[in-house]
Parts: structure tokens; sequence; C-alpha cells
């Protein structure tokens, strides 16, 4: 059975976690279950306004009966948290995707060791619930600003994981990531990160440096990538399913044109970090610009995010 690519829900719990930071518990409308998750897996929520936003599944991995997100209430947001803080009452119904899975959790390593910046938690929460599950080693390396603004710790503190905290405002500063990294550098161990995008930077340098080989992150907001330098400025774009064809001009993108031909795209981070837009490539040259398909994905050129990338050769054909 295809799973549908949406799915009806209901809120059921809505509770404060930390500061600025609320769960959103989503239970399948009466009769139904939800899909089975992966760790790592995000889900999109379809929120008042016509707003789209992905948000990690922070569950046990594989319950059906119910999906948890943790949202920030983001200073900056384009509206998306606001929604979730502001606008979700107990009893809504809410519609949201399947669970996509771009930051898989490899339950056969050694030793795992996970890193969480502030929300970030929410992805390795689930993993480290999975591998408290399955009896693997594993320890969770856990920074914010204060204690109070620091979500789940009594969930990491119930499963008996190994904590590393660091509240800056307690230590003084940010963490010496690189060395706490290079404490665990071990055959076998798995890095996984996700936090604000300094904090990411910092993990991919040091990960680099240190020549980590099993490094993994998953970004919440996007980090520029520049085209390269190969990258068509003109090109043209045939839509197999659609049978559309159109040019893409010198100053314009792709995901323009789609928006304005009203092409049935999920939409959602439209900055290449979600996955929500991935679309197959039936033929030309991807200039890939996105942070979620790995370099071996982006290298085969079968799939795209249509919301960021362009094109390397005169003509591209999508299955859309
Ligand atoms: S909409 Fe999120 S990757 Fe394209």
């Amino acid at each position: 059975m295809t799973t549908p690519a949406t799915l009806k829900t209901w809120v059921h719990t809505l509770r404060h976690e930390a500061q600025d930071i609320i769960s959103v518990d989503l239970r399948p409308v009466t009769g139904t279950a939800l899909p089975a998750f992966t760790p790592g897996a995000h889900i999109d929520l379809h929120l008042p306004g016509d707003l789209v936003r992905s948000y990690s599944l922070c569950n046990e991995a594989g319950a059906t009966d119910r999906y948890v997100v943790g949202v920030l209430r983001d200073r900056a947001s384009r509206g998306g948290s606001r929604a979730v803080h502001e606008q979700l009452r107990i009893g809504q119904s809410l519609t949201i995707s399947a669970p996509r899975n771009h930051f898989p959790l490899d339950e056969s390593a050694a030793h795992s060791v996970l890193v969480a910046g502030g929300i970030g938690i929410t992805p390795l929460l689930c993993m480290a619930c999975r591998l408290s599950q399955l009896g693997r080693s594993y320890e969770v390396l856990y920074f914010a600003r204060s204690r109070g603004a620091a979500a789940f710790t009594q969930v990491l503190q119930s499963l008996g994981a190994r904590v590393h905290w660091h509240f800056d405002d307690e230590a003084g500063g940010a963490p010496d990531l690189k060395a706490l990294l290079a404490q665990r550098k071990a055959e076998g161990t798995h890095f996984y990160a996700c936090g604000p995008t300094p904090m990411l930077d910092a993990f991919e340098a040091s990960c680099a440096e240190l020549g980590l080989a099993h490094a993994h992150l998953e970004r919440f907001s996007a980090k520029p990538v520049a085209d390269a330098d190969d990258a068509q400025t003109h090109y043209r774009v045939e839509l197999r399913k659609s049978g559309l064809t159109f040019e893409v001009q010198a100053g314009q993108t792709l995901h323009e044109k789609l928006i304005e031909l009203k092409v049935d795209v999920s939409w959602s981070c439209e900055e290449g970090i979600c996955g929500s837009c991935e679309t197959r490539v039936l033929e030309g040259q991807v200039d890939h610009r996105d942070m979620v398909l790995t370099p071996a994905e982006q290298a085969a050129n079968k799939a795209m995010m249509v919301c960021v990338s362009g094109c390397k050769s005169e003509r591209l054909v999508l299955d859309l």
C-alpha cells in the first residue's frame, strides 16, 4: 500500500517543554494509523495561513498512534513557529505530510555521539530513544543557552543517557566543540549533529579537520550554496507529467517559474533543507544547491530540490 502524500491528524496535547519551546502531540483520526517512521525523520505541518513547515519527529520511532514534534518560537519566524505557538489548539485538526528521512541513524555503529544545539535535540532525542531500546552504546553532547532553554532533559535522564551538558550562561561562553569531538574520535564511531547554523558549520569544519569518517548533520536553516561555475543562466524545462515546457531565463529561477505556472509541487522550507519538493530528474544535469541530498545522491542526478537547484545542461526534464 502506498502512503498518501498528506495525512489527517488532530492536536492531542500541547506542552511547554522549555523556554520558548512547546511539543505538539498529534494523533491520527479515529480508526486510522500513522505510517511508522525511523529516527531522524521529519514531517511537514500544514499550518494556518497556508504555511507548510517541517519539524523533526522526537517521539519513539516506529510509533503509529502518535507523532510528537518540538517547536521553538523563532524570533526571526517567517510565520511558521508563531502559528504553532499562537494558533494551534487542542482538538484542532491538522494536515501533515507523511514522514521523510534525510538524517538516518546507523543502528549498527559501534558508538554514536549525538550533538544537539538547542531545539536541534528533537531528531537526536528520537535517535537516543532508539539506541537505548537497542542497547547500543551512545552519548549526547547537549548545548543550550541555559538550563531553562533546554527541552526534553527529563526524557534523556529517564533513558539513562550519558549526557555532556553545556549551558552557555553557566560556562561563560560556547563549548569547544572540536575538543569535545577529538576526545571521542574512535574507529567505528558515528557523529550526528543538529542545531543552529554556526554550530553545524563548526561541526562540519571540526569533523573534516579531525578526519571523522562518519559525520552526519541536519540543518534547520539553509547555508547559501553558490551556483556552479558551469550552471546555465538560461535553459529549457519540460515537465513530463503535466506536458508543460518553458524557459528559465537569466535572472529567473526554476522555483519562480514553477510557482508562476502553478505547478503542483509540495513546497515547505523553499530553501533546500526539508526535502519536501524533491522531484525526479528524467533528463539533464542538475546544479544541486540543496542541503538534503548527500554528495553521492547529488552525483547520481536522479532527483533534485526544485526550490533551490538549477541546471548545468541546456535542457532539464522533470517528473512533474
Ligand atoms: S521545499 Fe524544502 S527542500 Fe525544497
